[in-house]
């Protein structure tokens, strides 16, 4: 192991880039910070970086006063210059890691990151990708990149995989209260990187290689996809069988070992568990392996919202097409602003082909759909009479449910908020 960058690490000199300051980088940077390590933050995006040299977070789980803090005592700064990368010894890279058609990654974000650091790679650097990936990433696409600066990874530099795992929006696990699993080229690479990582989190768990780090976090994921996928085919079968799947999850979770409550809804959204999982798929089959669970539950979920459509057809009958309908919640799940991939807005675009559709979402005041600004309605008793059949999409706190109960003719509740109420006005998915 390296004893300088040890000593550098060990004694909080170590200067540390974080490359991509969204949901995962920032929170992560701005850890480092509050540890007393110089962070230097880099991204493309030229309005979020001038929000965060105006003190101003665009992250529900920064706060305004951390960042204006941590820059006054100038342990924070962010830049779009890669050039200040020469001056750092650890670089984090916490890129974008979509999917460019169904089923197939696009890793020209992390590509464009590493030639990034390529160009400004020097002697006992640490590299770490911290993206959710296939694996394989770091050791075919990382390590060759890196090393067409002339240097041997390993040898004068450092590579390892850290998969992120936070969950925006959850206070009880914040960053540095999420065991983080690590996983070098080398050995050394694995120690020095567990050794950054235990200065701001506790349990640091290291694996052999960057493939077992890569892998873990799919594992992770595809457990995610493949269980909801699955609770929403049982919830579908419940219906077709009348009965209540939610009573039946509550009955089954009374047991103490080998079982684990998830809930049906109208599918996945965010970034990681409708993708990242496809990541595996996809890498799998350059092997001849079919992920069929990971496939199939992909598909189920992807067909929640047309599966949402057509239990409203039988509520409404031939009065549907002419019908008003009110869908609570866009945003991907409860409590967080992030529109990206909601089940909702498909379920939006699907009801906008066939009928009238309004929607209300405390926490986002307008969503683009199909290239047009669209407007949340506000809330109150007369606004909600308007509709004939309100939609629980997504089950923000905000929300004040007793009032859409008290207001609403009927209520489609794919969220169980209505638990326990029994009266007919409630149709639960
Ligand atoms: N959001 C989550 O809950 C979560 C959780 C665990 C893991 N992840 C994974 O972490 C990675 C990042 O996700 P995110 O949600 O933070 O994404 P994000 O879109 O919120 O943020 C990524 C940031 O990277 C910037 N960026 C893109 N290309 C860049 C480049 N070449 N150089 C510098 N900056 C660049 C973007 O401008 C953006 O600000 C993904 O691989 C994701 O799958 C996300």
């Amino acid at each position: 192991m390296s004893i300088t960058l040890k000593n550098k690490i060990v004694n909080k000199k170590a200067r540390i880039a974080v490359i991509g300051l969204g949901y995962v980088g920032l929170p992560l940077a701005v850890a480092f910070a509050q540890k007393g390590f110089r962070v230097l933050g880099i991204d493309t995006d030229a309005h979020r970086i001038g929000r965060i040299q105006n003190l101003e977070s665009y992250n529900a789980d920064v706060s305004n006063a951390c960042i204006s803090r941590i820059t006054r005592q100038k342990v924070f700064s962010v830049s779009m210059d890669f050039s200040l990368l020469k001056d750092v010894d650890v670089v984090i890279i916490c890129v974008p890691t979509p999917l460019k058609r169904k089923y197939t990654p696009d890793i020209s974000f992390i590509v464009s990151a590493v030639k990034s650091i390529t160009k400004y790679l020097h002697k006992d650097m640490l590299v770490i990708l911290e993206s959710t990936t296939y694996p394989g990433t770091t050791e075919e696409l990382i390590k060759p990149e890196l090393e067409k600066s002339g240097l041997k990874a390993g040898k004068d530099f450092h590579v390892a995989f850290s998969p992120e795992r936070i969950d925006p929006g959850n206070k009880n696990f914040v960053v540095t209260k999420i065991p983080k699993v690590v996983g070098g080229l080398t050995k050394a690479c694995s120690q020095l990187t567990g050794l950054l990582y235990s200065q701001i989190i506790q349990n640091v768990h290291q694996v052999s290689s960057c493939r077992a780090a890569e892998m873990t976090k799919l594992l992770e994921n595809s457990f995610r996809i493949v269980n909801i996928g699955w609770i929403n085919e049982i919830a579908q079968m419940c219906n077709a069988l009348g009965i209540d799947v939610w009573e039946v999850i509550d009955a089954a979770k009374t047991k103490p070992f080998g079982f684990m409550p998830f809930y049906p809804g109208l599918g996945v959204g965010g970034h990681c568990i409708p993708e990242d999982p496809l990541y595996l798929y996809w890498k799998a089959k350059h092997y001849d392996f079919s992920c069929k669970f990971i496939k199939l539950a992909a598909d189920t979920n992807h067909n929640m919202p047309a599966y949402a459509v057509t239990r409203l057809k039988e509520m409404l009958g031939k009065s549907f097409k002419n019908a008003r309908v009110l869908v609570l919640g866009v945003t991907y799940k409860k409590d967080v602003k992030d529109l990206r991939k909601s089940p909702s807005l498909s379920l939006i675009e699907l009801l906008q082909k066939q009928t009238r559709v309004d929607y209300y979402d405390p926490l986002a005041a307008f969503v683009k759909l199909g290239g047009l600004d669209i407007k949340s309605i506000e809330v109150t008793p007369a606004t909600i009479k308007k509709y004939d059949v309100v939609v629980v999409a997504v089950d923000h706190s905000a929300v004040d449910y007793d009032l859409i109960y008290r207001n609403a003719r009927l209520i489609f509740d794919t969220r169980n908020v209505y638990k326990d109420k029994t009266d007919k006005k409630i149709v639960k998915l």
